[in-house]
């Protein structure tokens, strides 16, 4: 692997910690602004208390996500057609993927995650449920282009992108993302991509601040595992979980909010905040029908057709990879 600042894929040093995490976490909390990407939230406890979050009552996305698969297989089939390869991006446990394979009788299955234990471990049990269809992982962070396995090479694809995982991003980044799935994925190829929809702000707020408090501690892990990994003495007690809906910007924002003025101190450096300033620790955009088709374009996608849960909280968009530029 060749030196890249900007790769992901990167080994643990010396005392095993991901230098990326030290690198983003020591940046990002010497900003004027404190933020840390979300994409940290995701140790072995975090991705514990994200399938905890998933299931409590007032977050819907999860739910209607697969209300949407497991109902419209048949106008899916219909639009894909039989034969192609499934390439999932972050397919993590693979959860919602049975319904999508059972409704559209795909070539092959390539999986892309960043965690080779957890991406081997899943595409094993999709094995087993599927034991006709070829199942090839691929260990990959899927953010820059991955070369595909020479075995589905030249074949039509289609990507999945289920979870509006794409709503963590900004939209300059979420365009950079799709484009780099264009390129991995090839002329002729469709996406199938979830994105959460616009509603009312109340629905919002609940769903990232359920009543039972797992959203707050999945927010609060985040302290936990730095003050672990990177030698901290952040005083846990002094932050509260914080979330706003910002309706300009159409995104739901989580912070950790200090109660008091505080200092502490990370990565043998000292980092002091006022009380009520905050770390910004994640994004998650919501888009309507229109919204939705303009970042795809933007990103080299055409929409071809959207599905969305009955109670329309959801959607489901099907795209695909479009000309380079359409006129004029
Ligand atoms: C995994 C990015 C889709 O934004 O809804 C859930 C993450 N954060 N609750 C989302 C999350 C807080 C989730 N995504």
């Amino acid at each position: 692997m060749g030196f890249d600042p900007g790769l992901r894929l990167m080994e643990p040093d010396a005392d095993g910690i991901d230098p990326a995490f030290r690198r983003d976490v020591v940046q990002g909390l010497s900003q004027p602004h404190k933020a840390i990407p979300a994409r940290w939230f995701y140790d072995a406890r975090g991705s514990q208390l994200f399938e905890a979050i998933t299931v409590q009552p007032e977050y819907y996305p999860t739910r209607a996500e697969t209300e949407i698969l497991a109902g419209q297989g048949a106008d899916f089939a219909e639009l894909v057609g039989p034969g192609r390869v499934v390439v999932e991006f972050g397919s993590g446990s693979s959860a919602k993927t049975p319904h999508l394979l059972s409704a559209i009788a795909p070539s092959a299955y390539v999986p892309i995650d960043i965690s080779g234990d957890f991406l081997r471990q899943s595409a094993q049990a999709l094995s087993r449920q599927f034991p006709a269809l070829e199942v090839i992982p691929v260990e990959a962070d899927f953010t820059h282009p991955v070369t595909l396995p020479d075995a589905v090479r030249g074949r039509p694809m289609l990507g999945f992108f289920p979870g509006s995982t794409i709503g963590n991003l900004v939209p300059a980044s979420a365009v950079d993302l799709l484009r780099s799935m264009r390129d991995t994925l090839g002329t002729g190829a469709q996406l199938l991509i979830g994105m959460d929809r616009i509603k009312d702000d109340h629905t919002l707020l609940a769903a990232y601040d359920d009543a039972a408090g797992v959203t707050a501690a999945f927010n609060m892990n985040l302290l936990e595992r730095i003050n672990r990994e990177l030698d901290g003495d952040i005083p846990l007690s002094a932050f509260r979980h914080k979330v706003a809906w910002i309706d300009a910007l159409a995104r739901i924002e989580m912070h950790l909010e200090a109660q008091r003025d505080l200092a502490f101190h990370v990565a043998g450096r000292t980092f002091t905040m006022r009380a009520g300033e905050t770390i910004h620790t994640e994004n998650s955009h919501k888009y309507d029908a229109r919204s939705a088709a303009l970042l795809l374009l933007a990103g080299g996608w055409t929409p071809l057709d959207e599905w969305t849960d009955a109670a329309g909280r959801f959607s489901l968009v099907l795209a695909q990879a479009a000309a380079v530029r359409m006129a004029p």
